[in-house]
């Protein structure tokens, strides 16, 4: 951690504007740049991730995809199971974070793991898997609904989904769920906005509706030099009946 990247890392989450006409070249504008410097701020900022990673139930021998896996680093949080895997597969459209994922997997000497650079709504891995993860990519798909389809689709019978990522609550929830006061369901969803992030109140629910609860966490976390401020997130892993 250095104070120069976190304020180059800042400066473009706050001033830059996101430029291009396809989604593809809106991430590339913003990530670009900051594609070094990644996982350095995004550890203080994207809670719960290895906890996602690491409760995640894969069988010994499975394939996991990581949907949205930017440079890869949750593959890390996987130790040893990883290379137990048949194989898994980074999955994300932004070229810059490939080319960092790349490298890890290069460095690492992940033999099993590959990546595609894709879009994940349409992605077609060609074969079925035991594993999907999505960590704090959702928010960043605007077919967010597509992306769960199909990764629905993707799953083998019994398979597993890991999600871990910001969201706010519906103003009337569940029973059983948090409930966040009215501010907090415009604060985050607007702040978040400027960066193309889109907190949603309906995330959640959707997965709850489509698999077995297998763990669900809600949260708040700190968010770097925001004088305490903490926004909320969520921890879901699911099996596909
Ligand atoms: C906040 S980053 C999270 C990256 C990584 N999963 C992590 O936890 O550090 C969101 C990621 O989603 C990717 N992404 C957004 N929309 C996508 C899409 N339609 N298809 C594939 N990747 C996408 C971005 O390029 C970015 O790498």
């Amino acid at each position: 951690m250095s104070i120069g990247s976190d304020l180059r890392t800042l400066y473009s989450l706050t001033f830059k504007r996101v430029r291009g006409g396809t989604h593809q070249e809106r991430l590339e504008s913003f990530y670009g740049h900051q594609a070094a410097s990644y996982d350095d701020f995004r550890k203080r900022l994207l809670h719960g991730r290895e906890e996602m990673m690491q409760a995640l139930p894969i069988p010994e021998g499975g394939y996991l995809l990581d949907l949205g896996g930017g440079t890869g680093s949750n593959l890390e949080a996987l130790g040893e199971r990883l290379s137990r895997l048949a194989g898994a597969t980074l999955v994300d459209l932004c070229p810059s974070l490939i080319e960092t994922a790349k490298r890890r997997i290069a460095e690492r000497g992940w033999g099993n793991v590959s990546t595609a650079l894709a879009d994940v709504t349409t992605y077609d891995p060609g074969r079925l898997v035991d594993a999907i993860t999505f960590s704090y990519s959702l928010t960043m798909i605007p077919d967010w609904f597509a992306a769960l389809e199909r990764a629905y689709q993707l799953l083998k019978p019994g398979g597993v989904l890991g999600v871990v990522d910001f969201y706010v609550s519906r103003k009337w929830p569940a029973e059983g769920r948090r409930k966040h006061w009215a501010l907090t369901r415009w604060f985050w969803p607007t702040w978040f906005g400027f960066d193309n992030v889109f907190p949603s109140p309906d995330h959640l629910p959707w997965l709850v509706a489509h698999f077995e609860t297998l763990k669900l966490e809600e949260r708040f976390g700190r968010v770097p030099y925001m004088l305490g401020l903490k926004a909320p997130y969520y921890i879901f892993i699911g099996r596909k009946a």
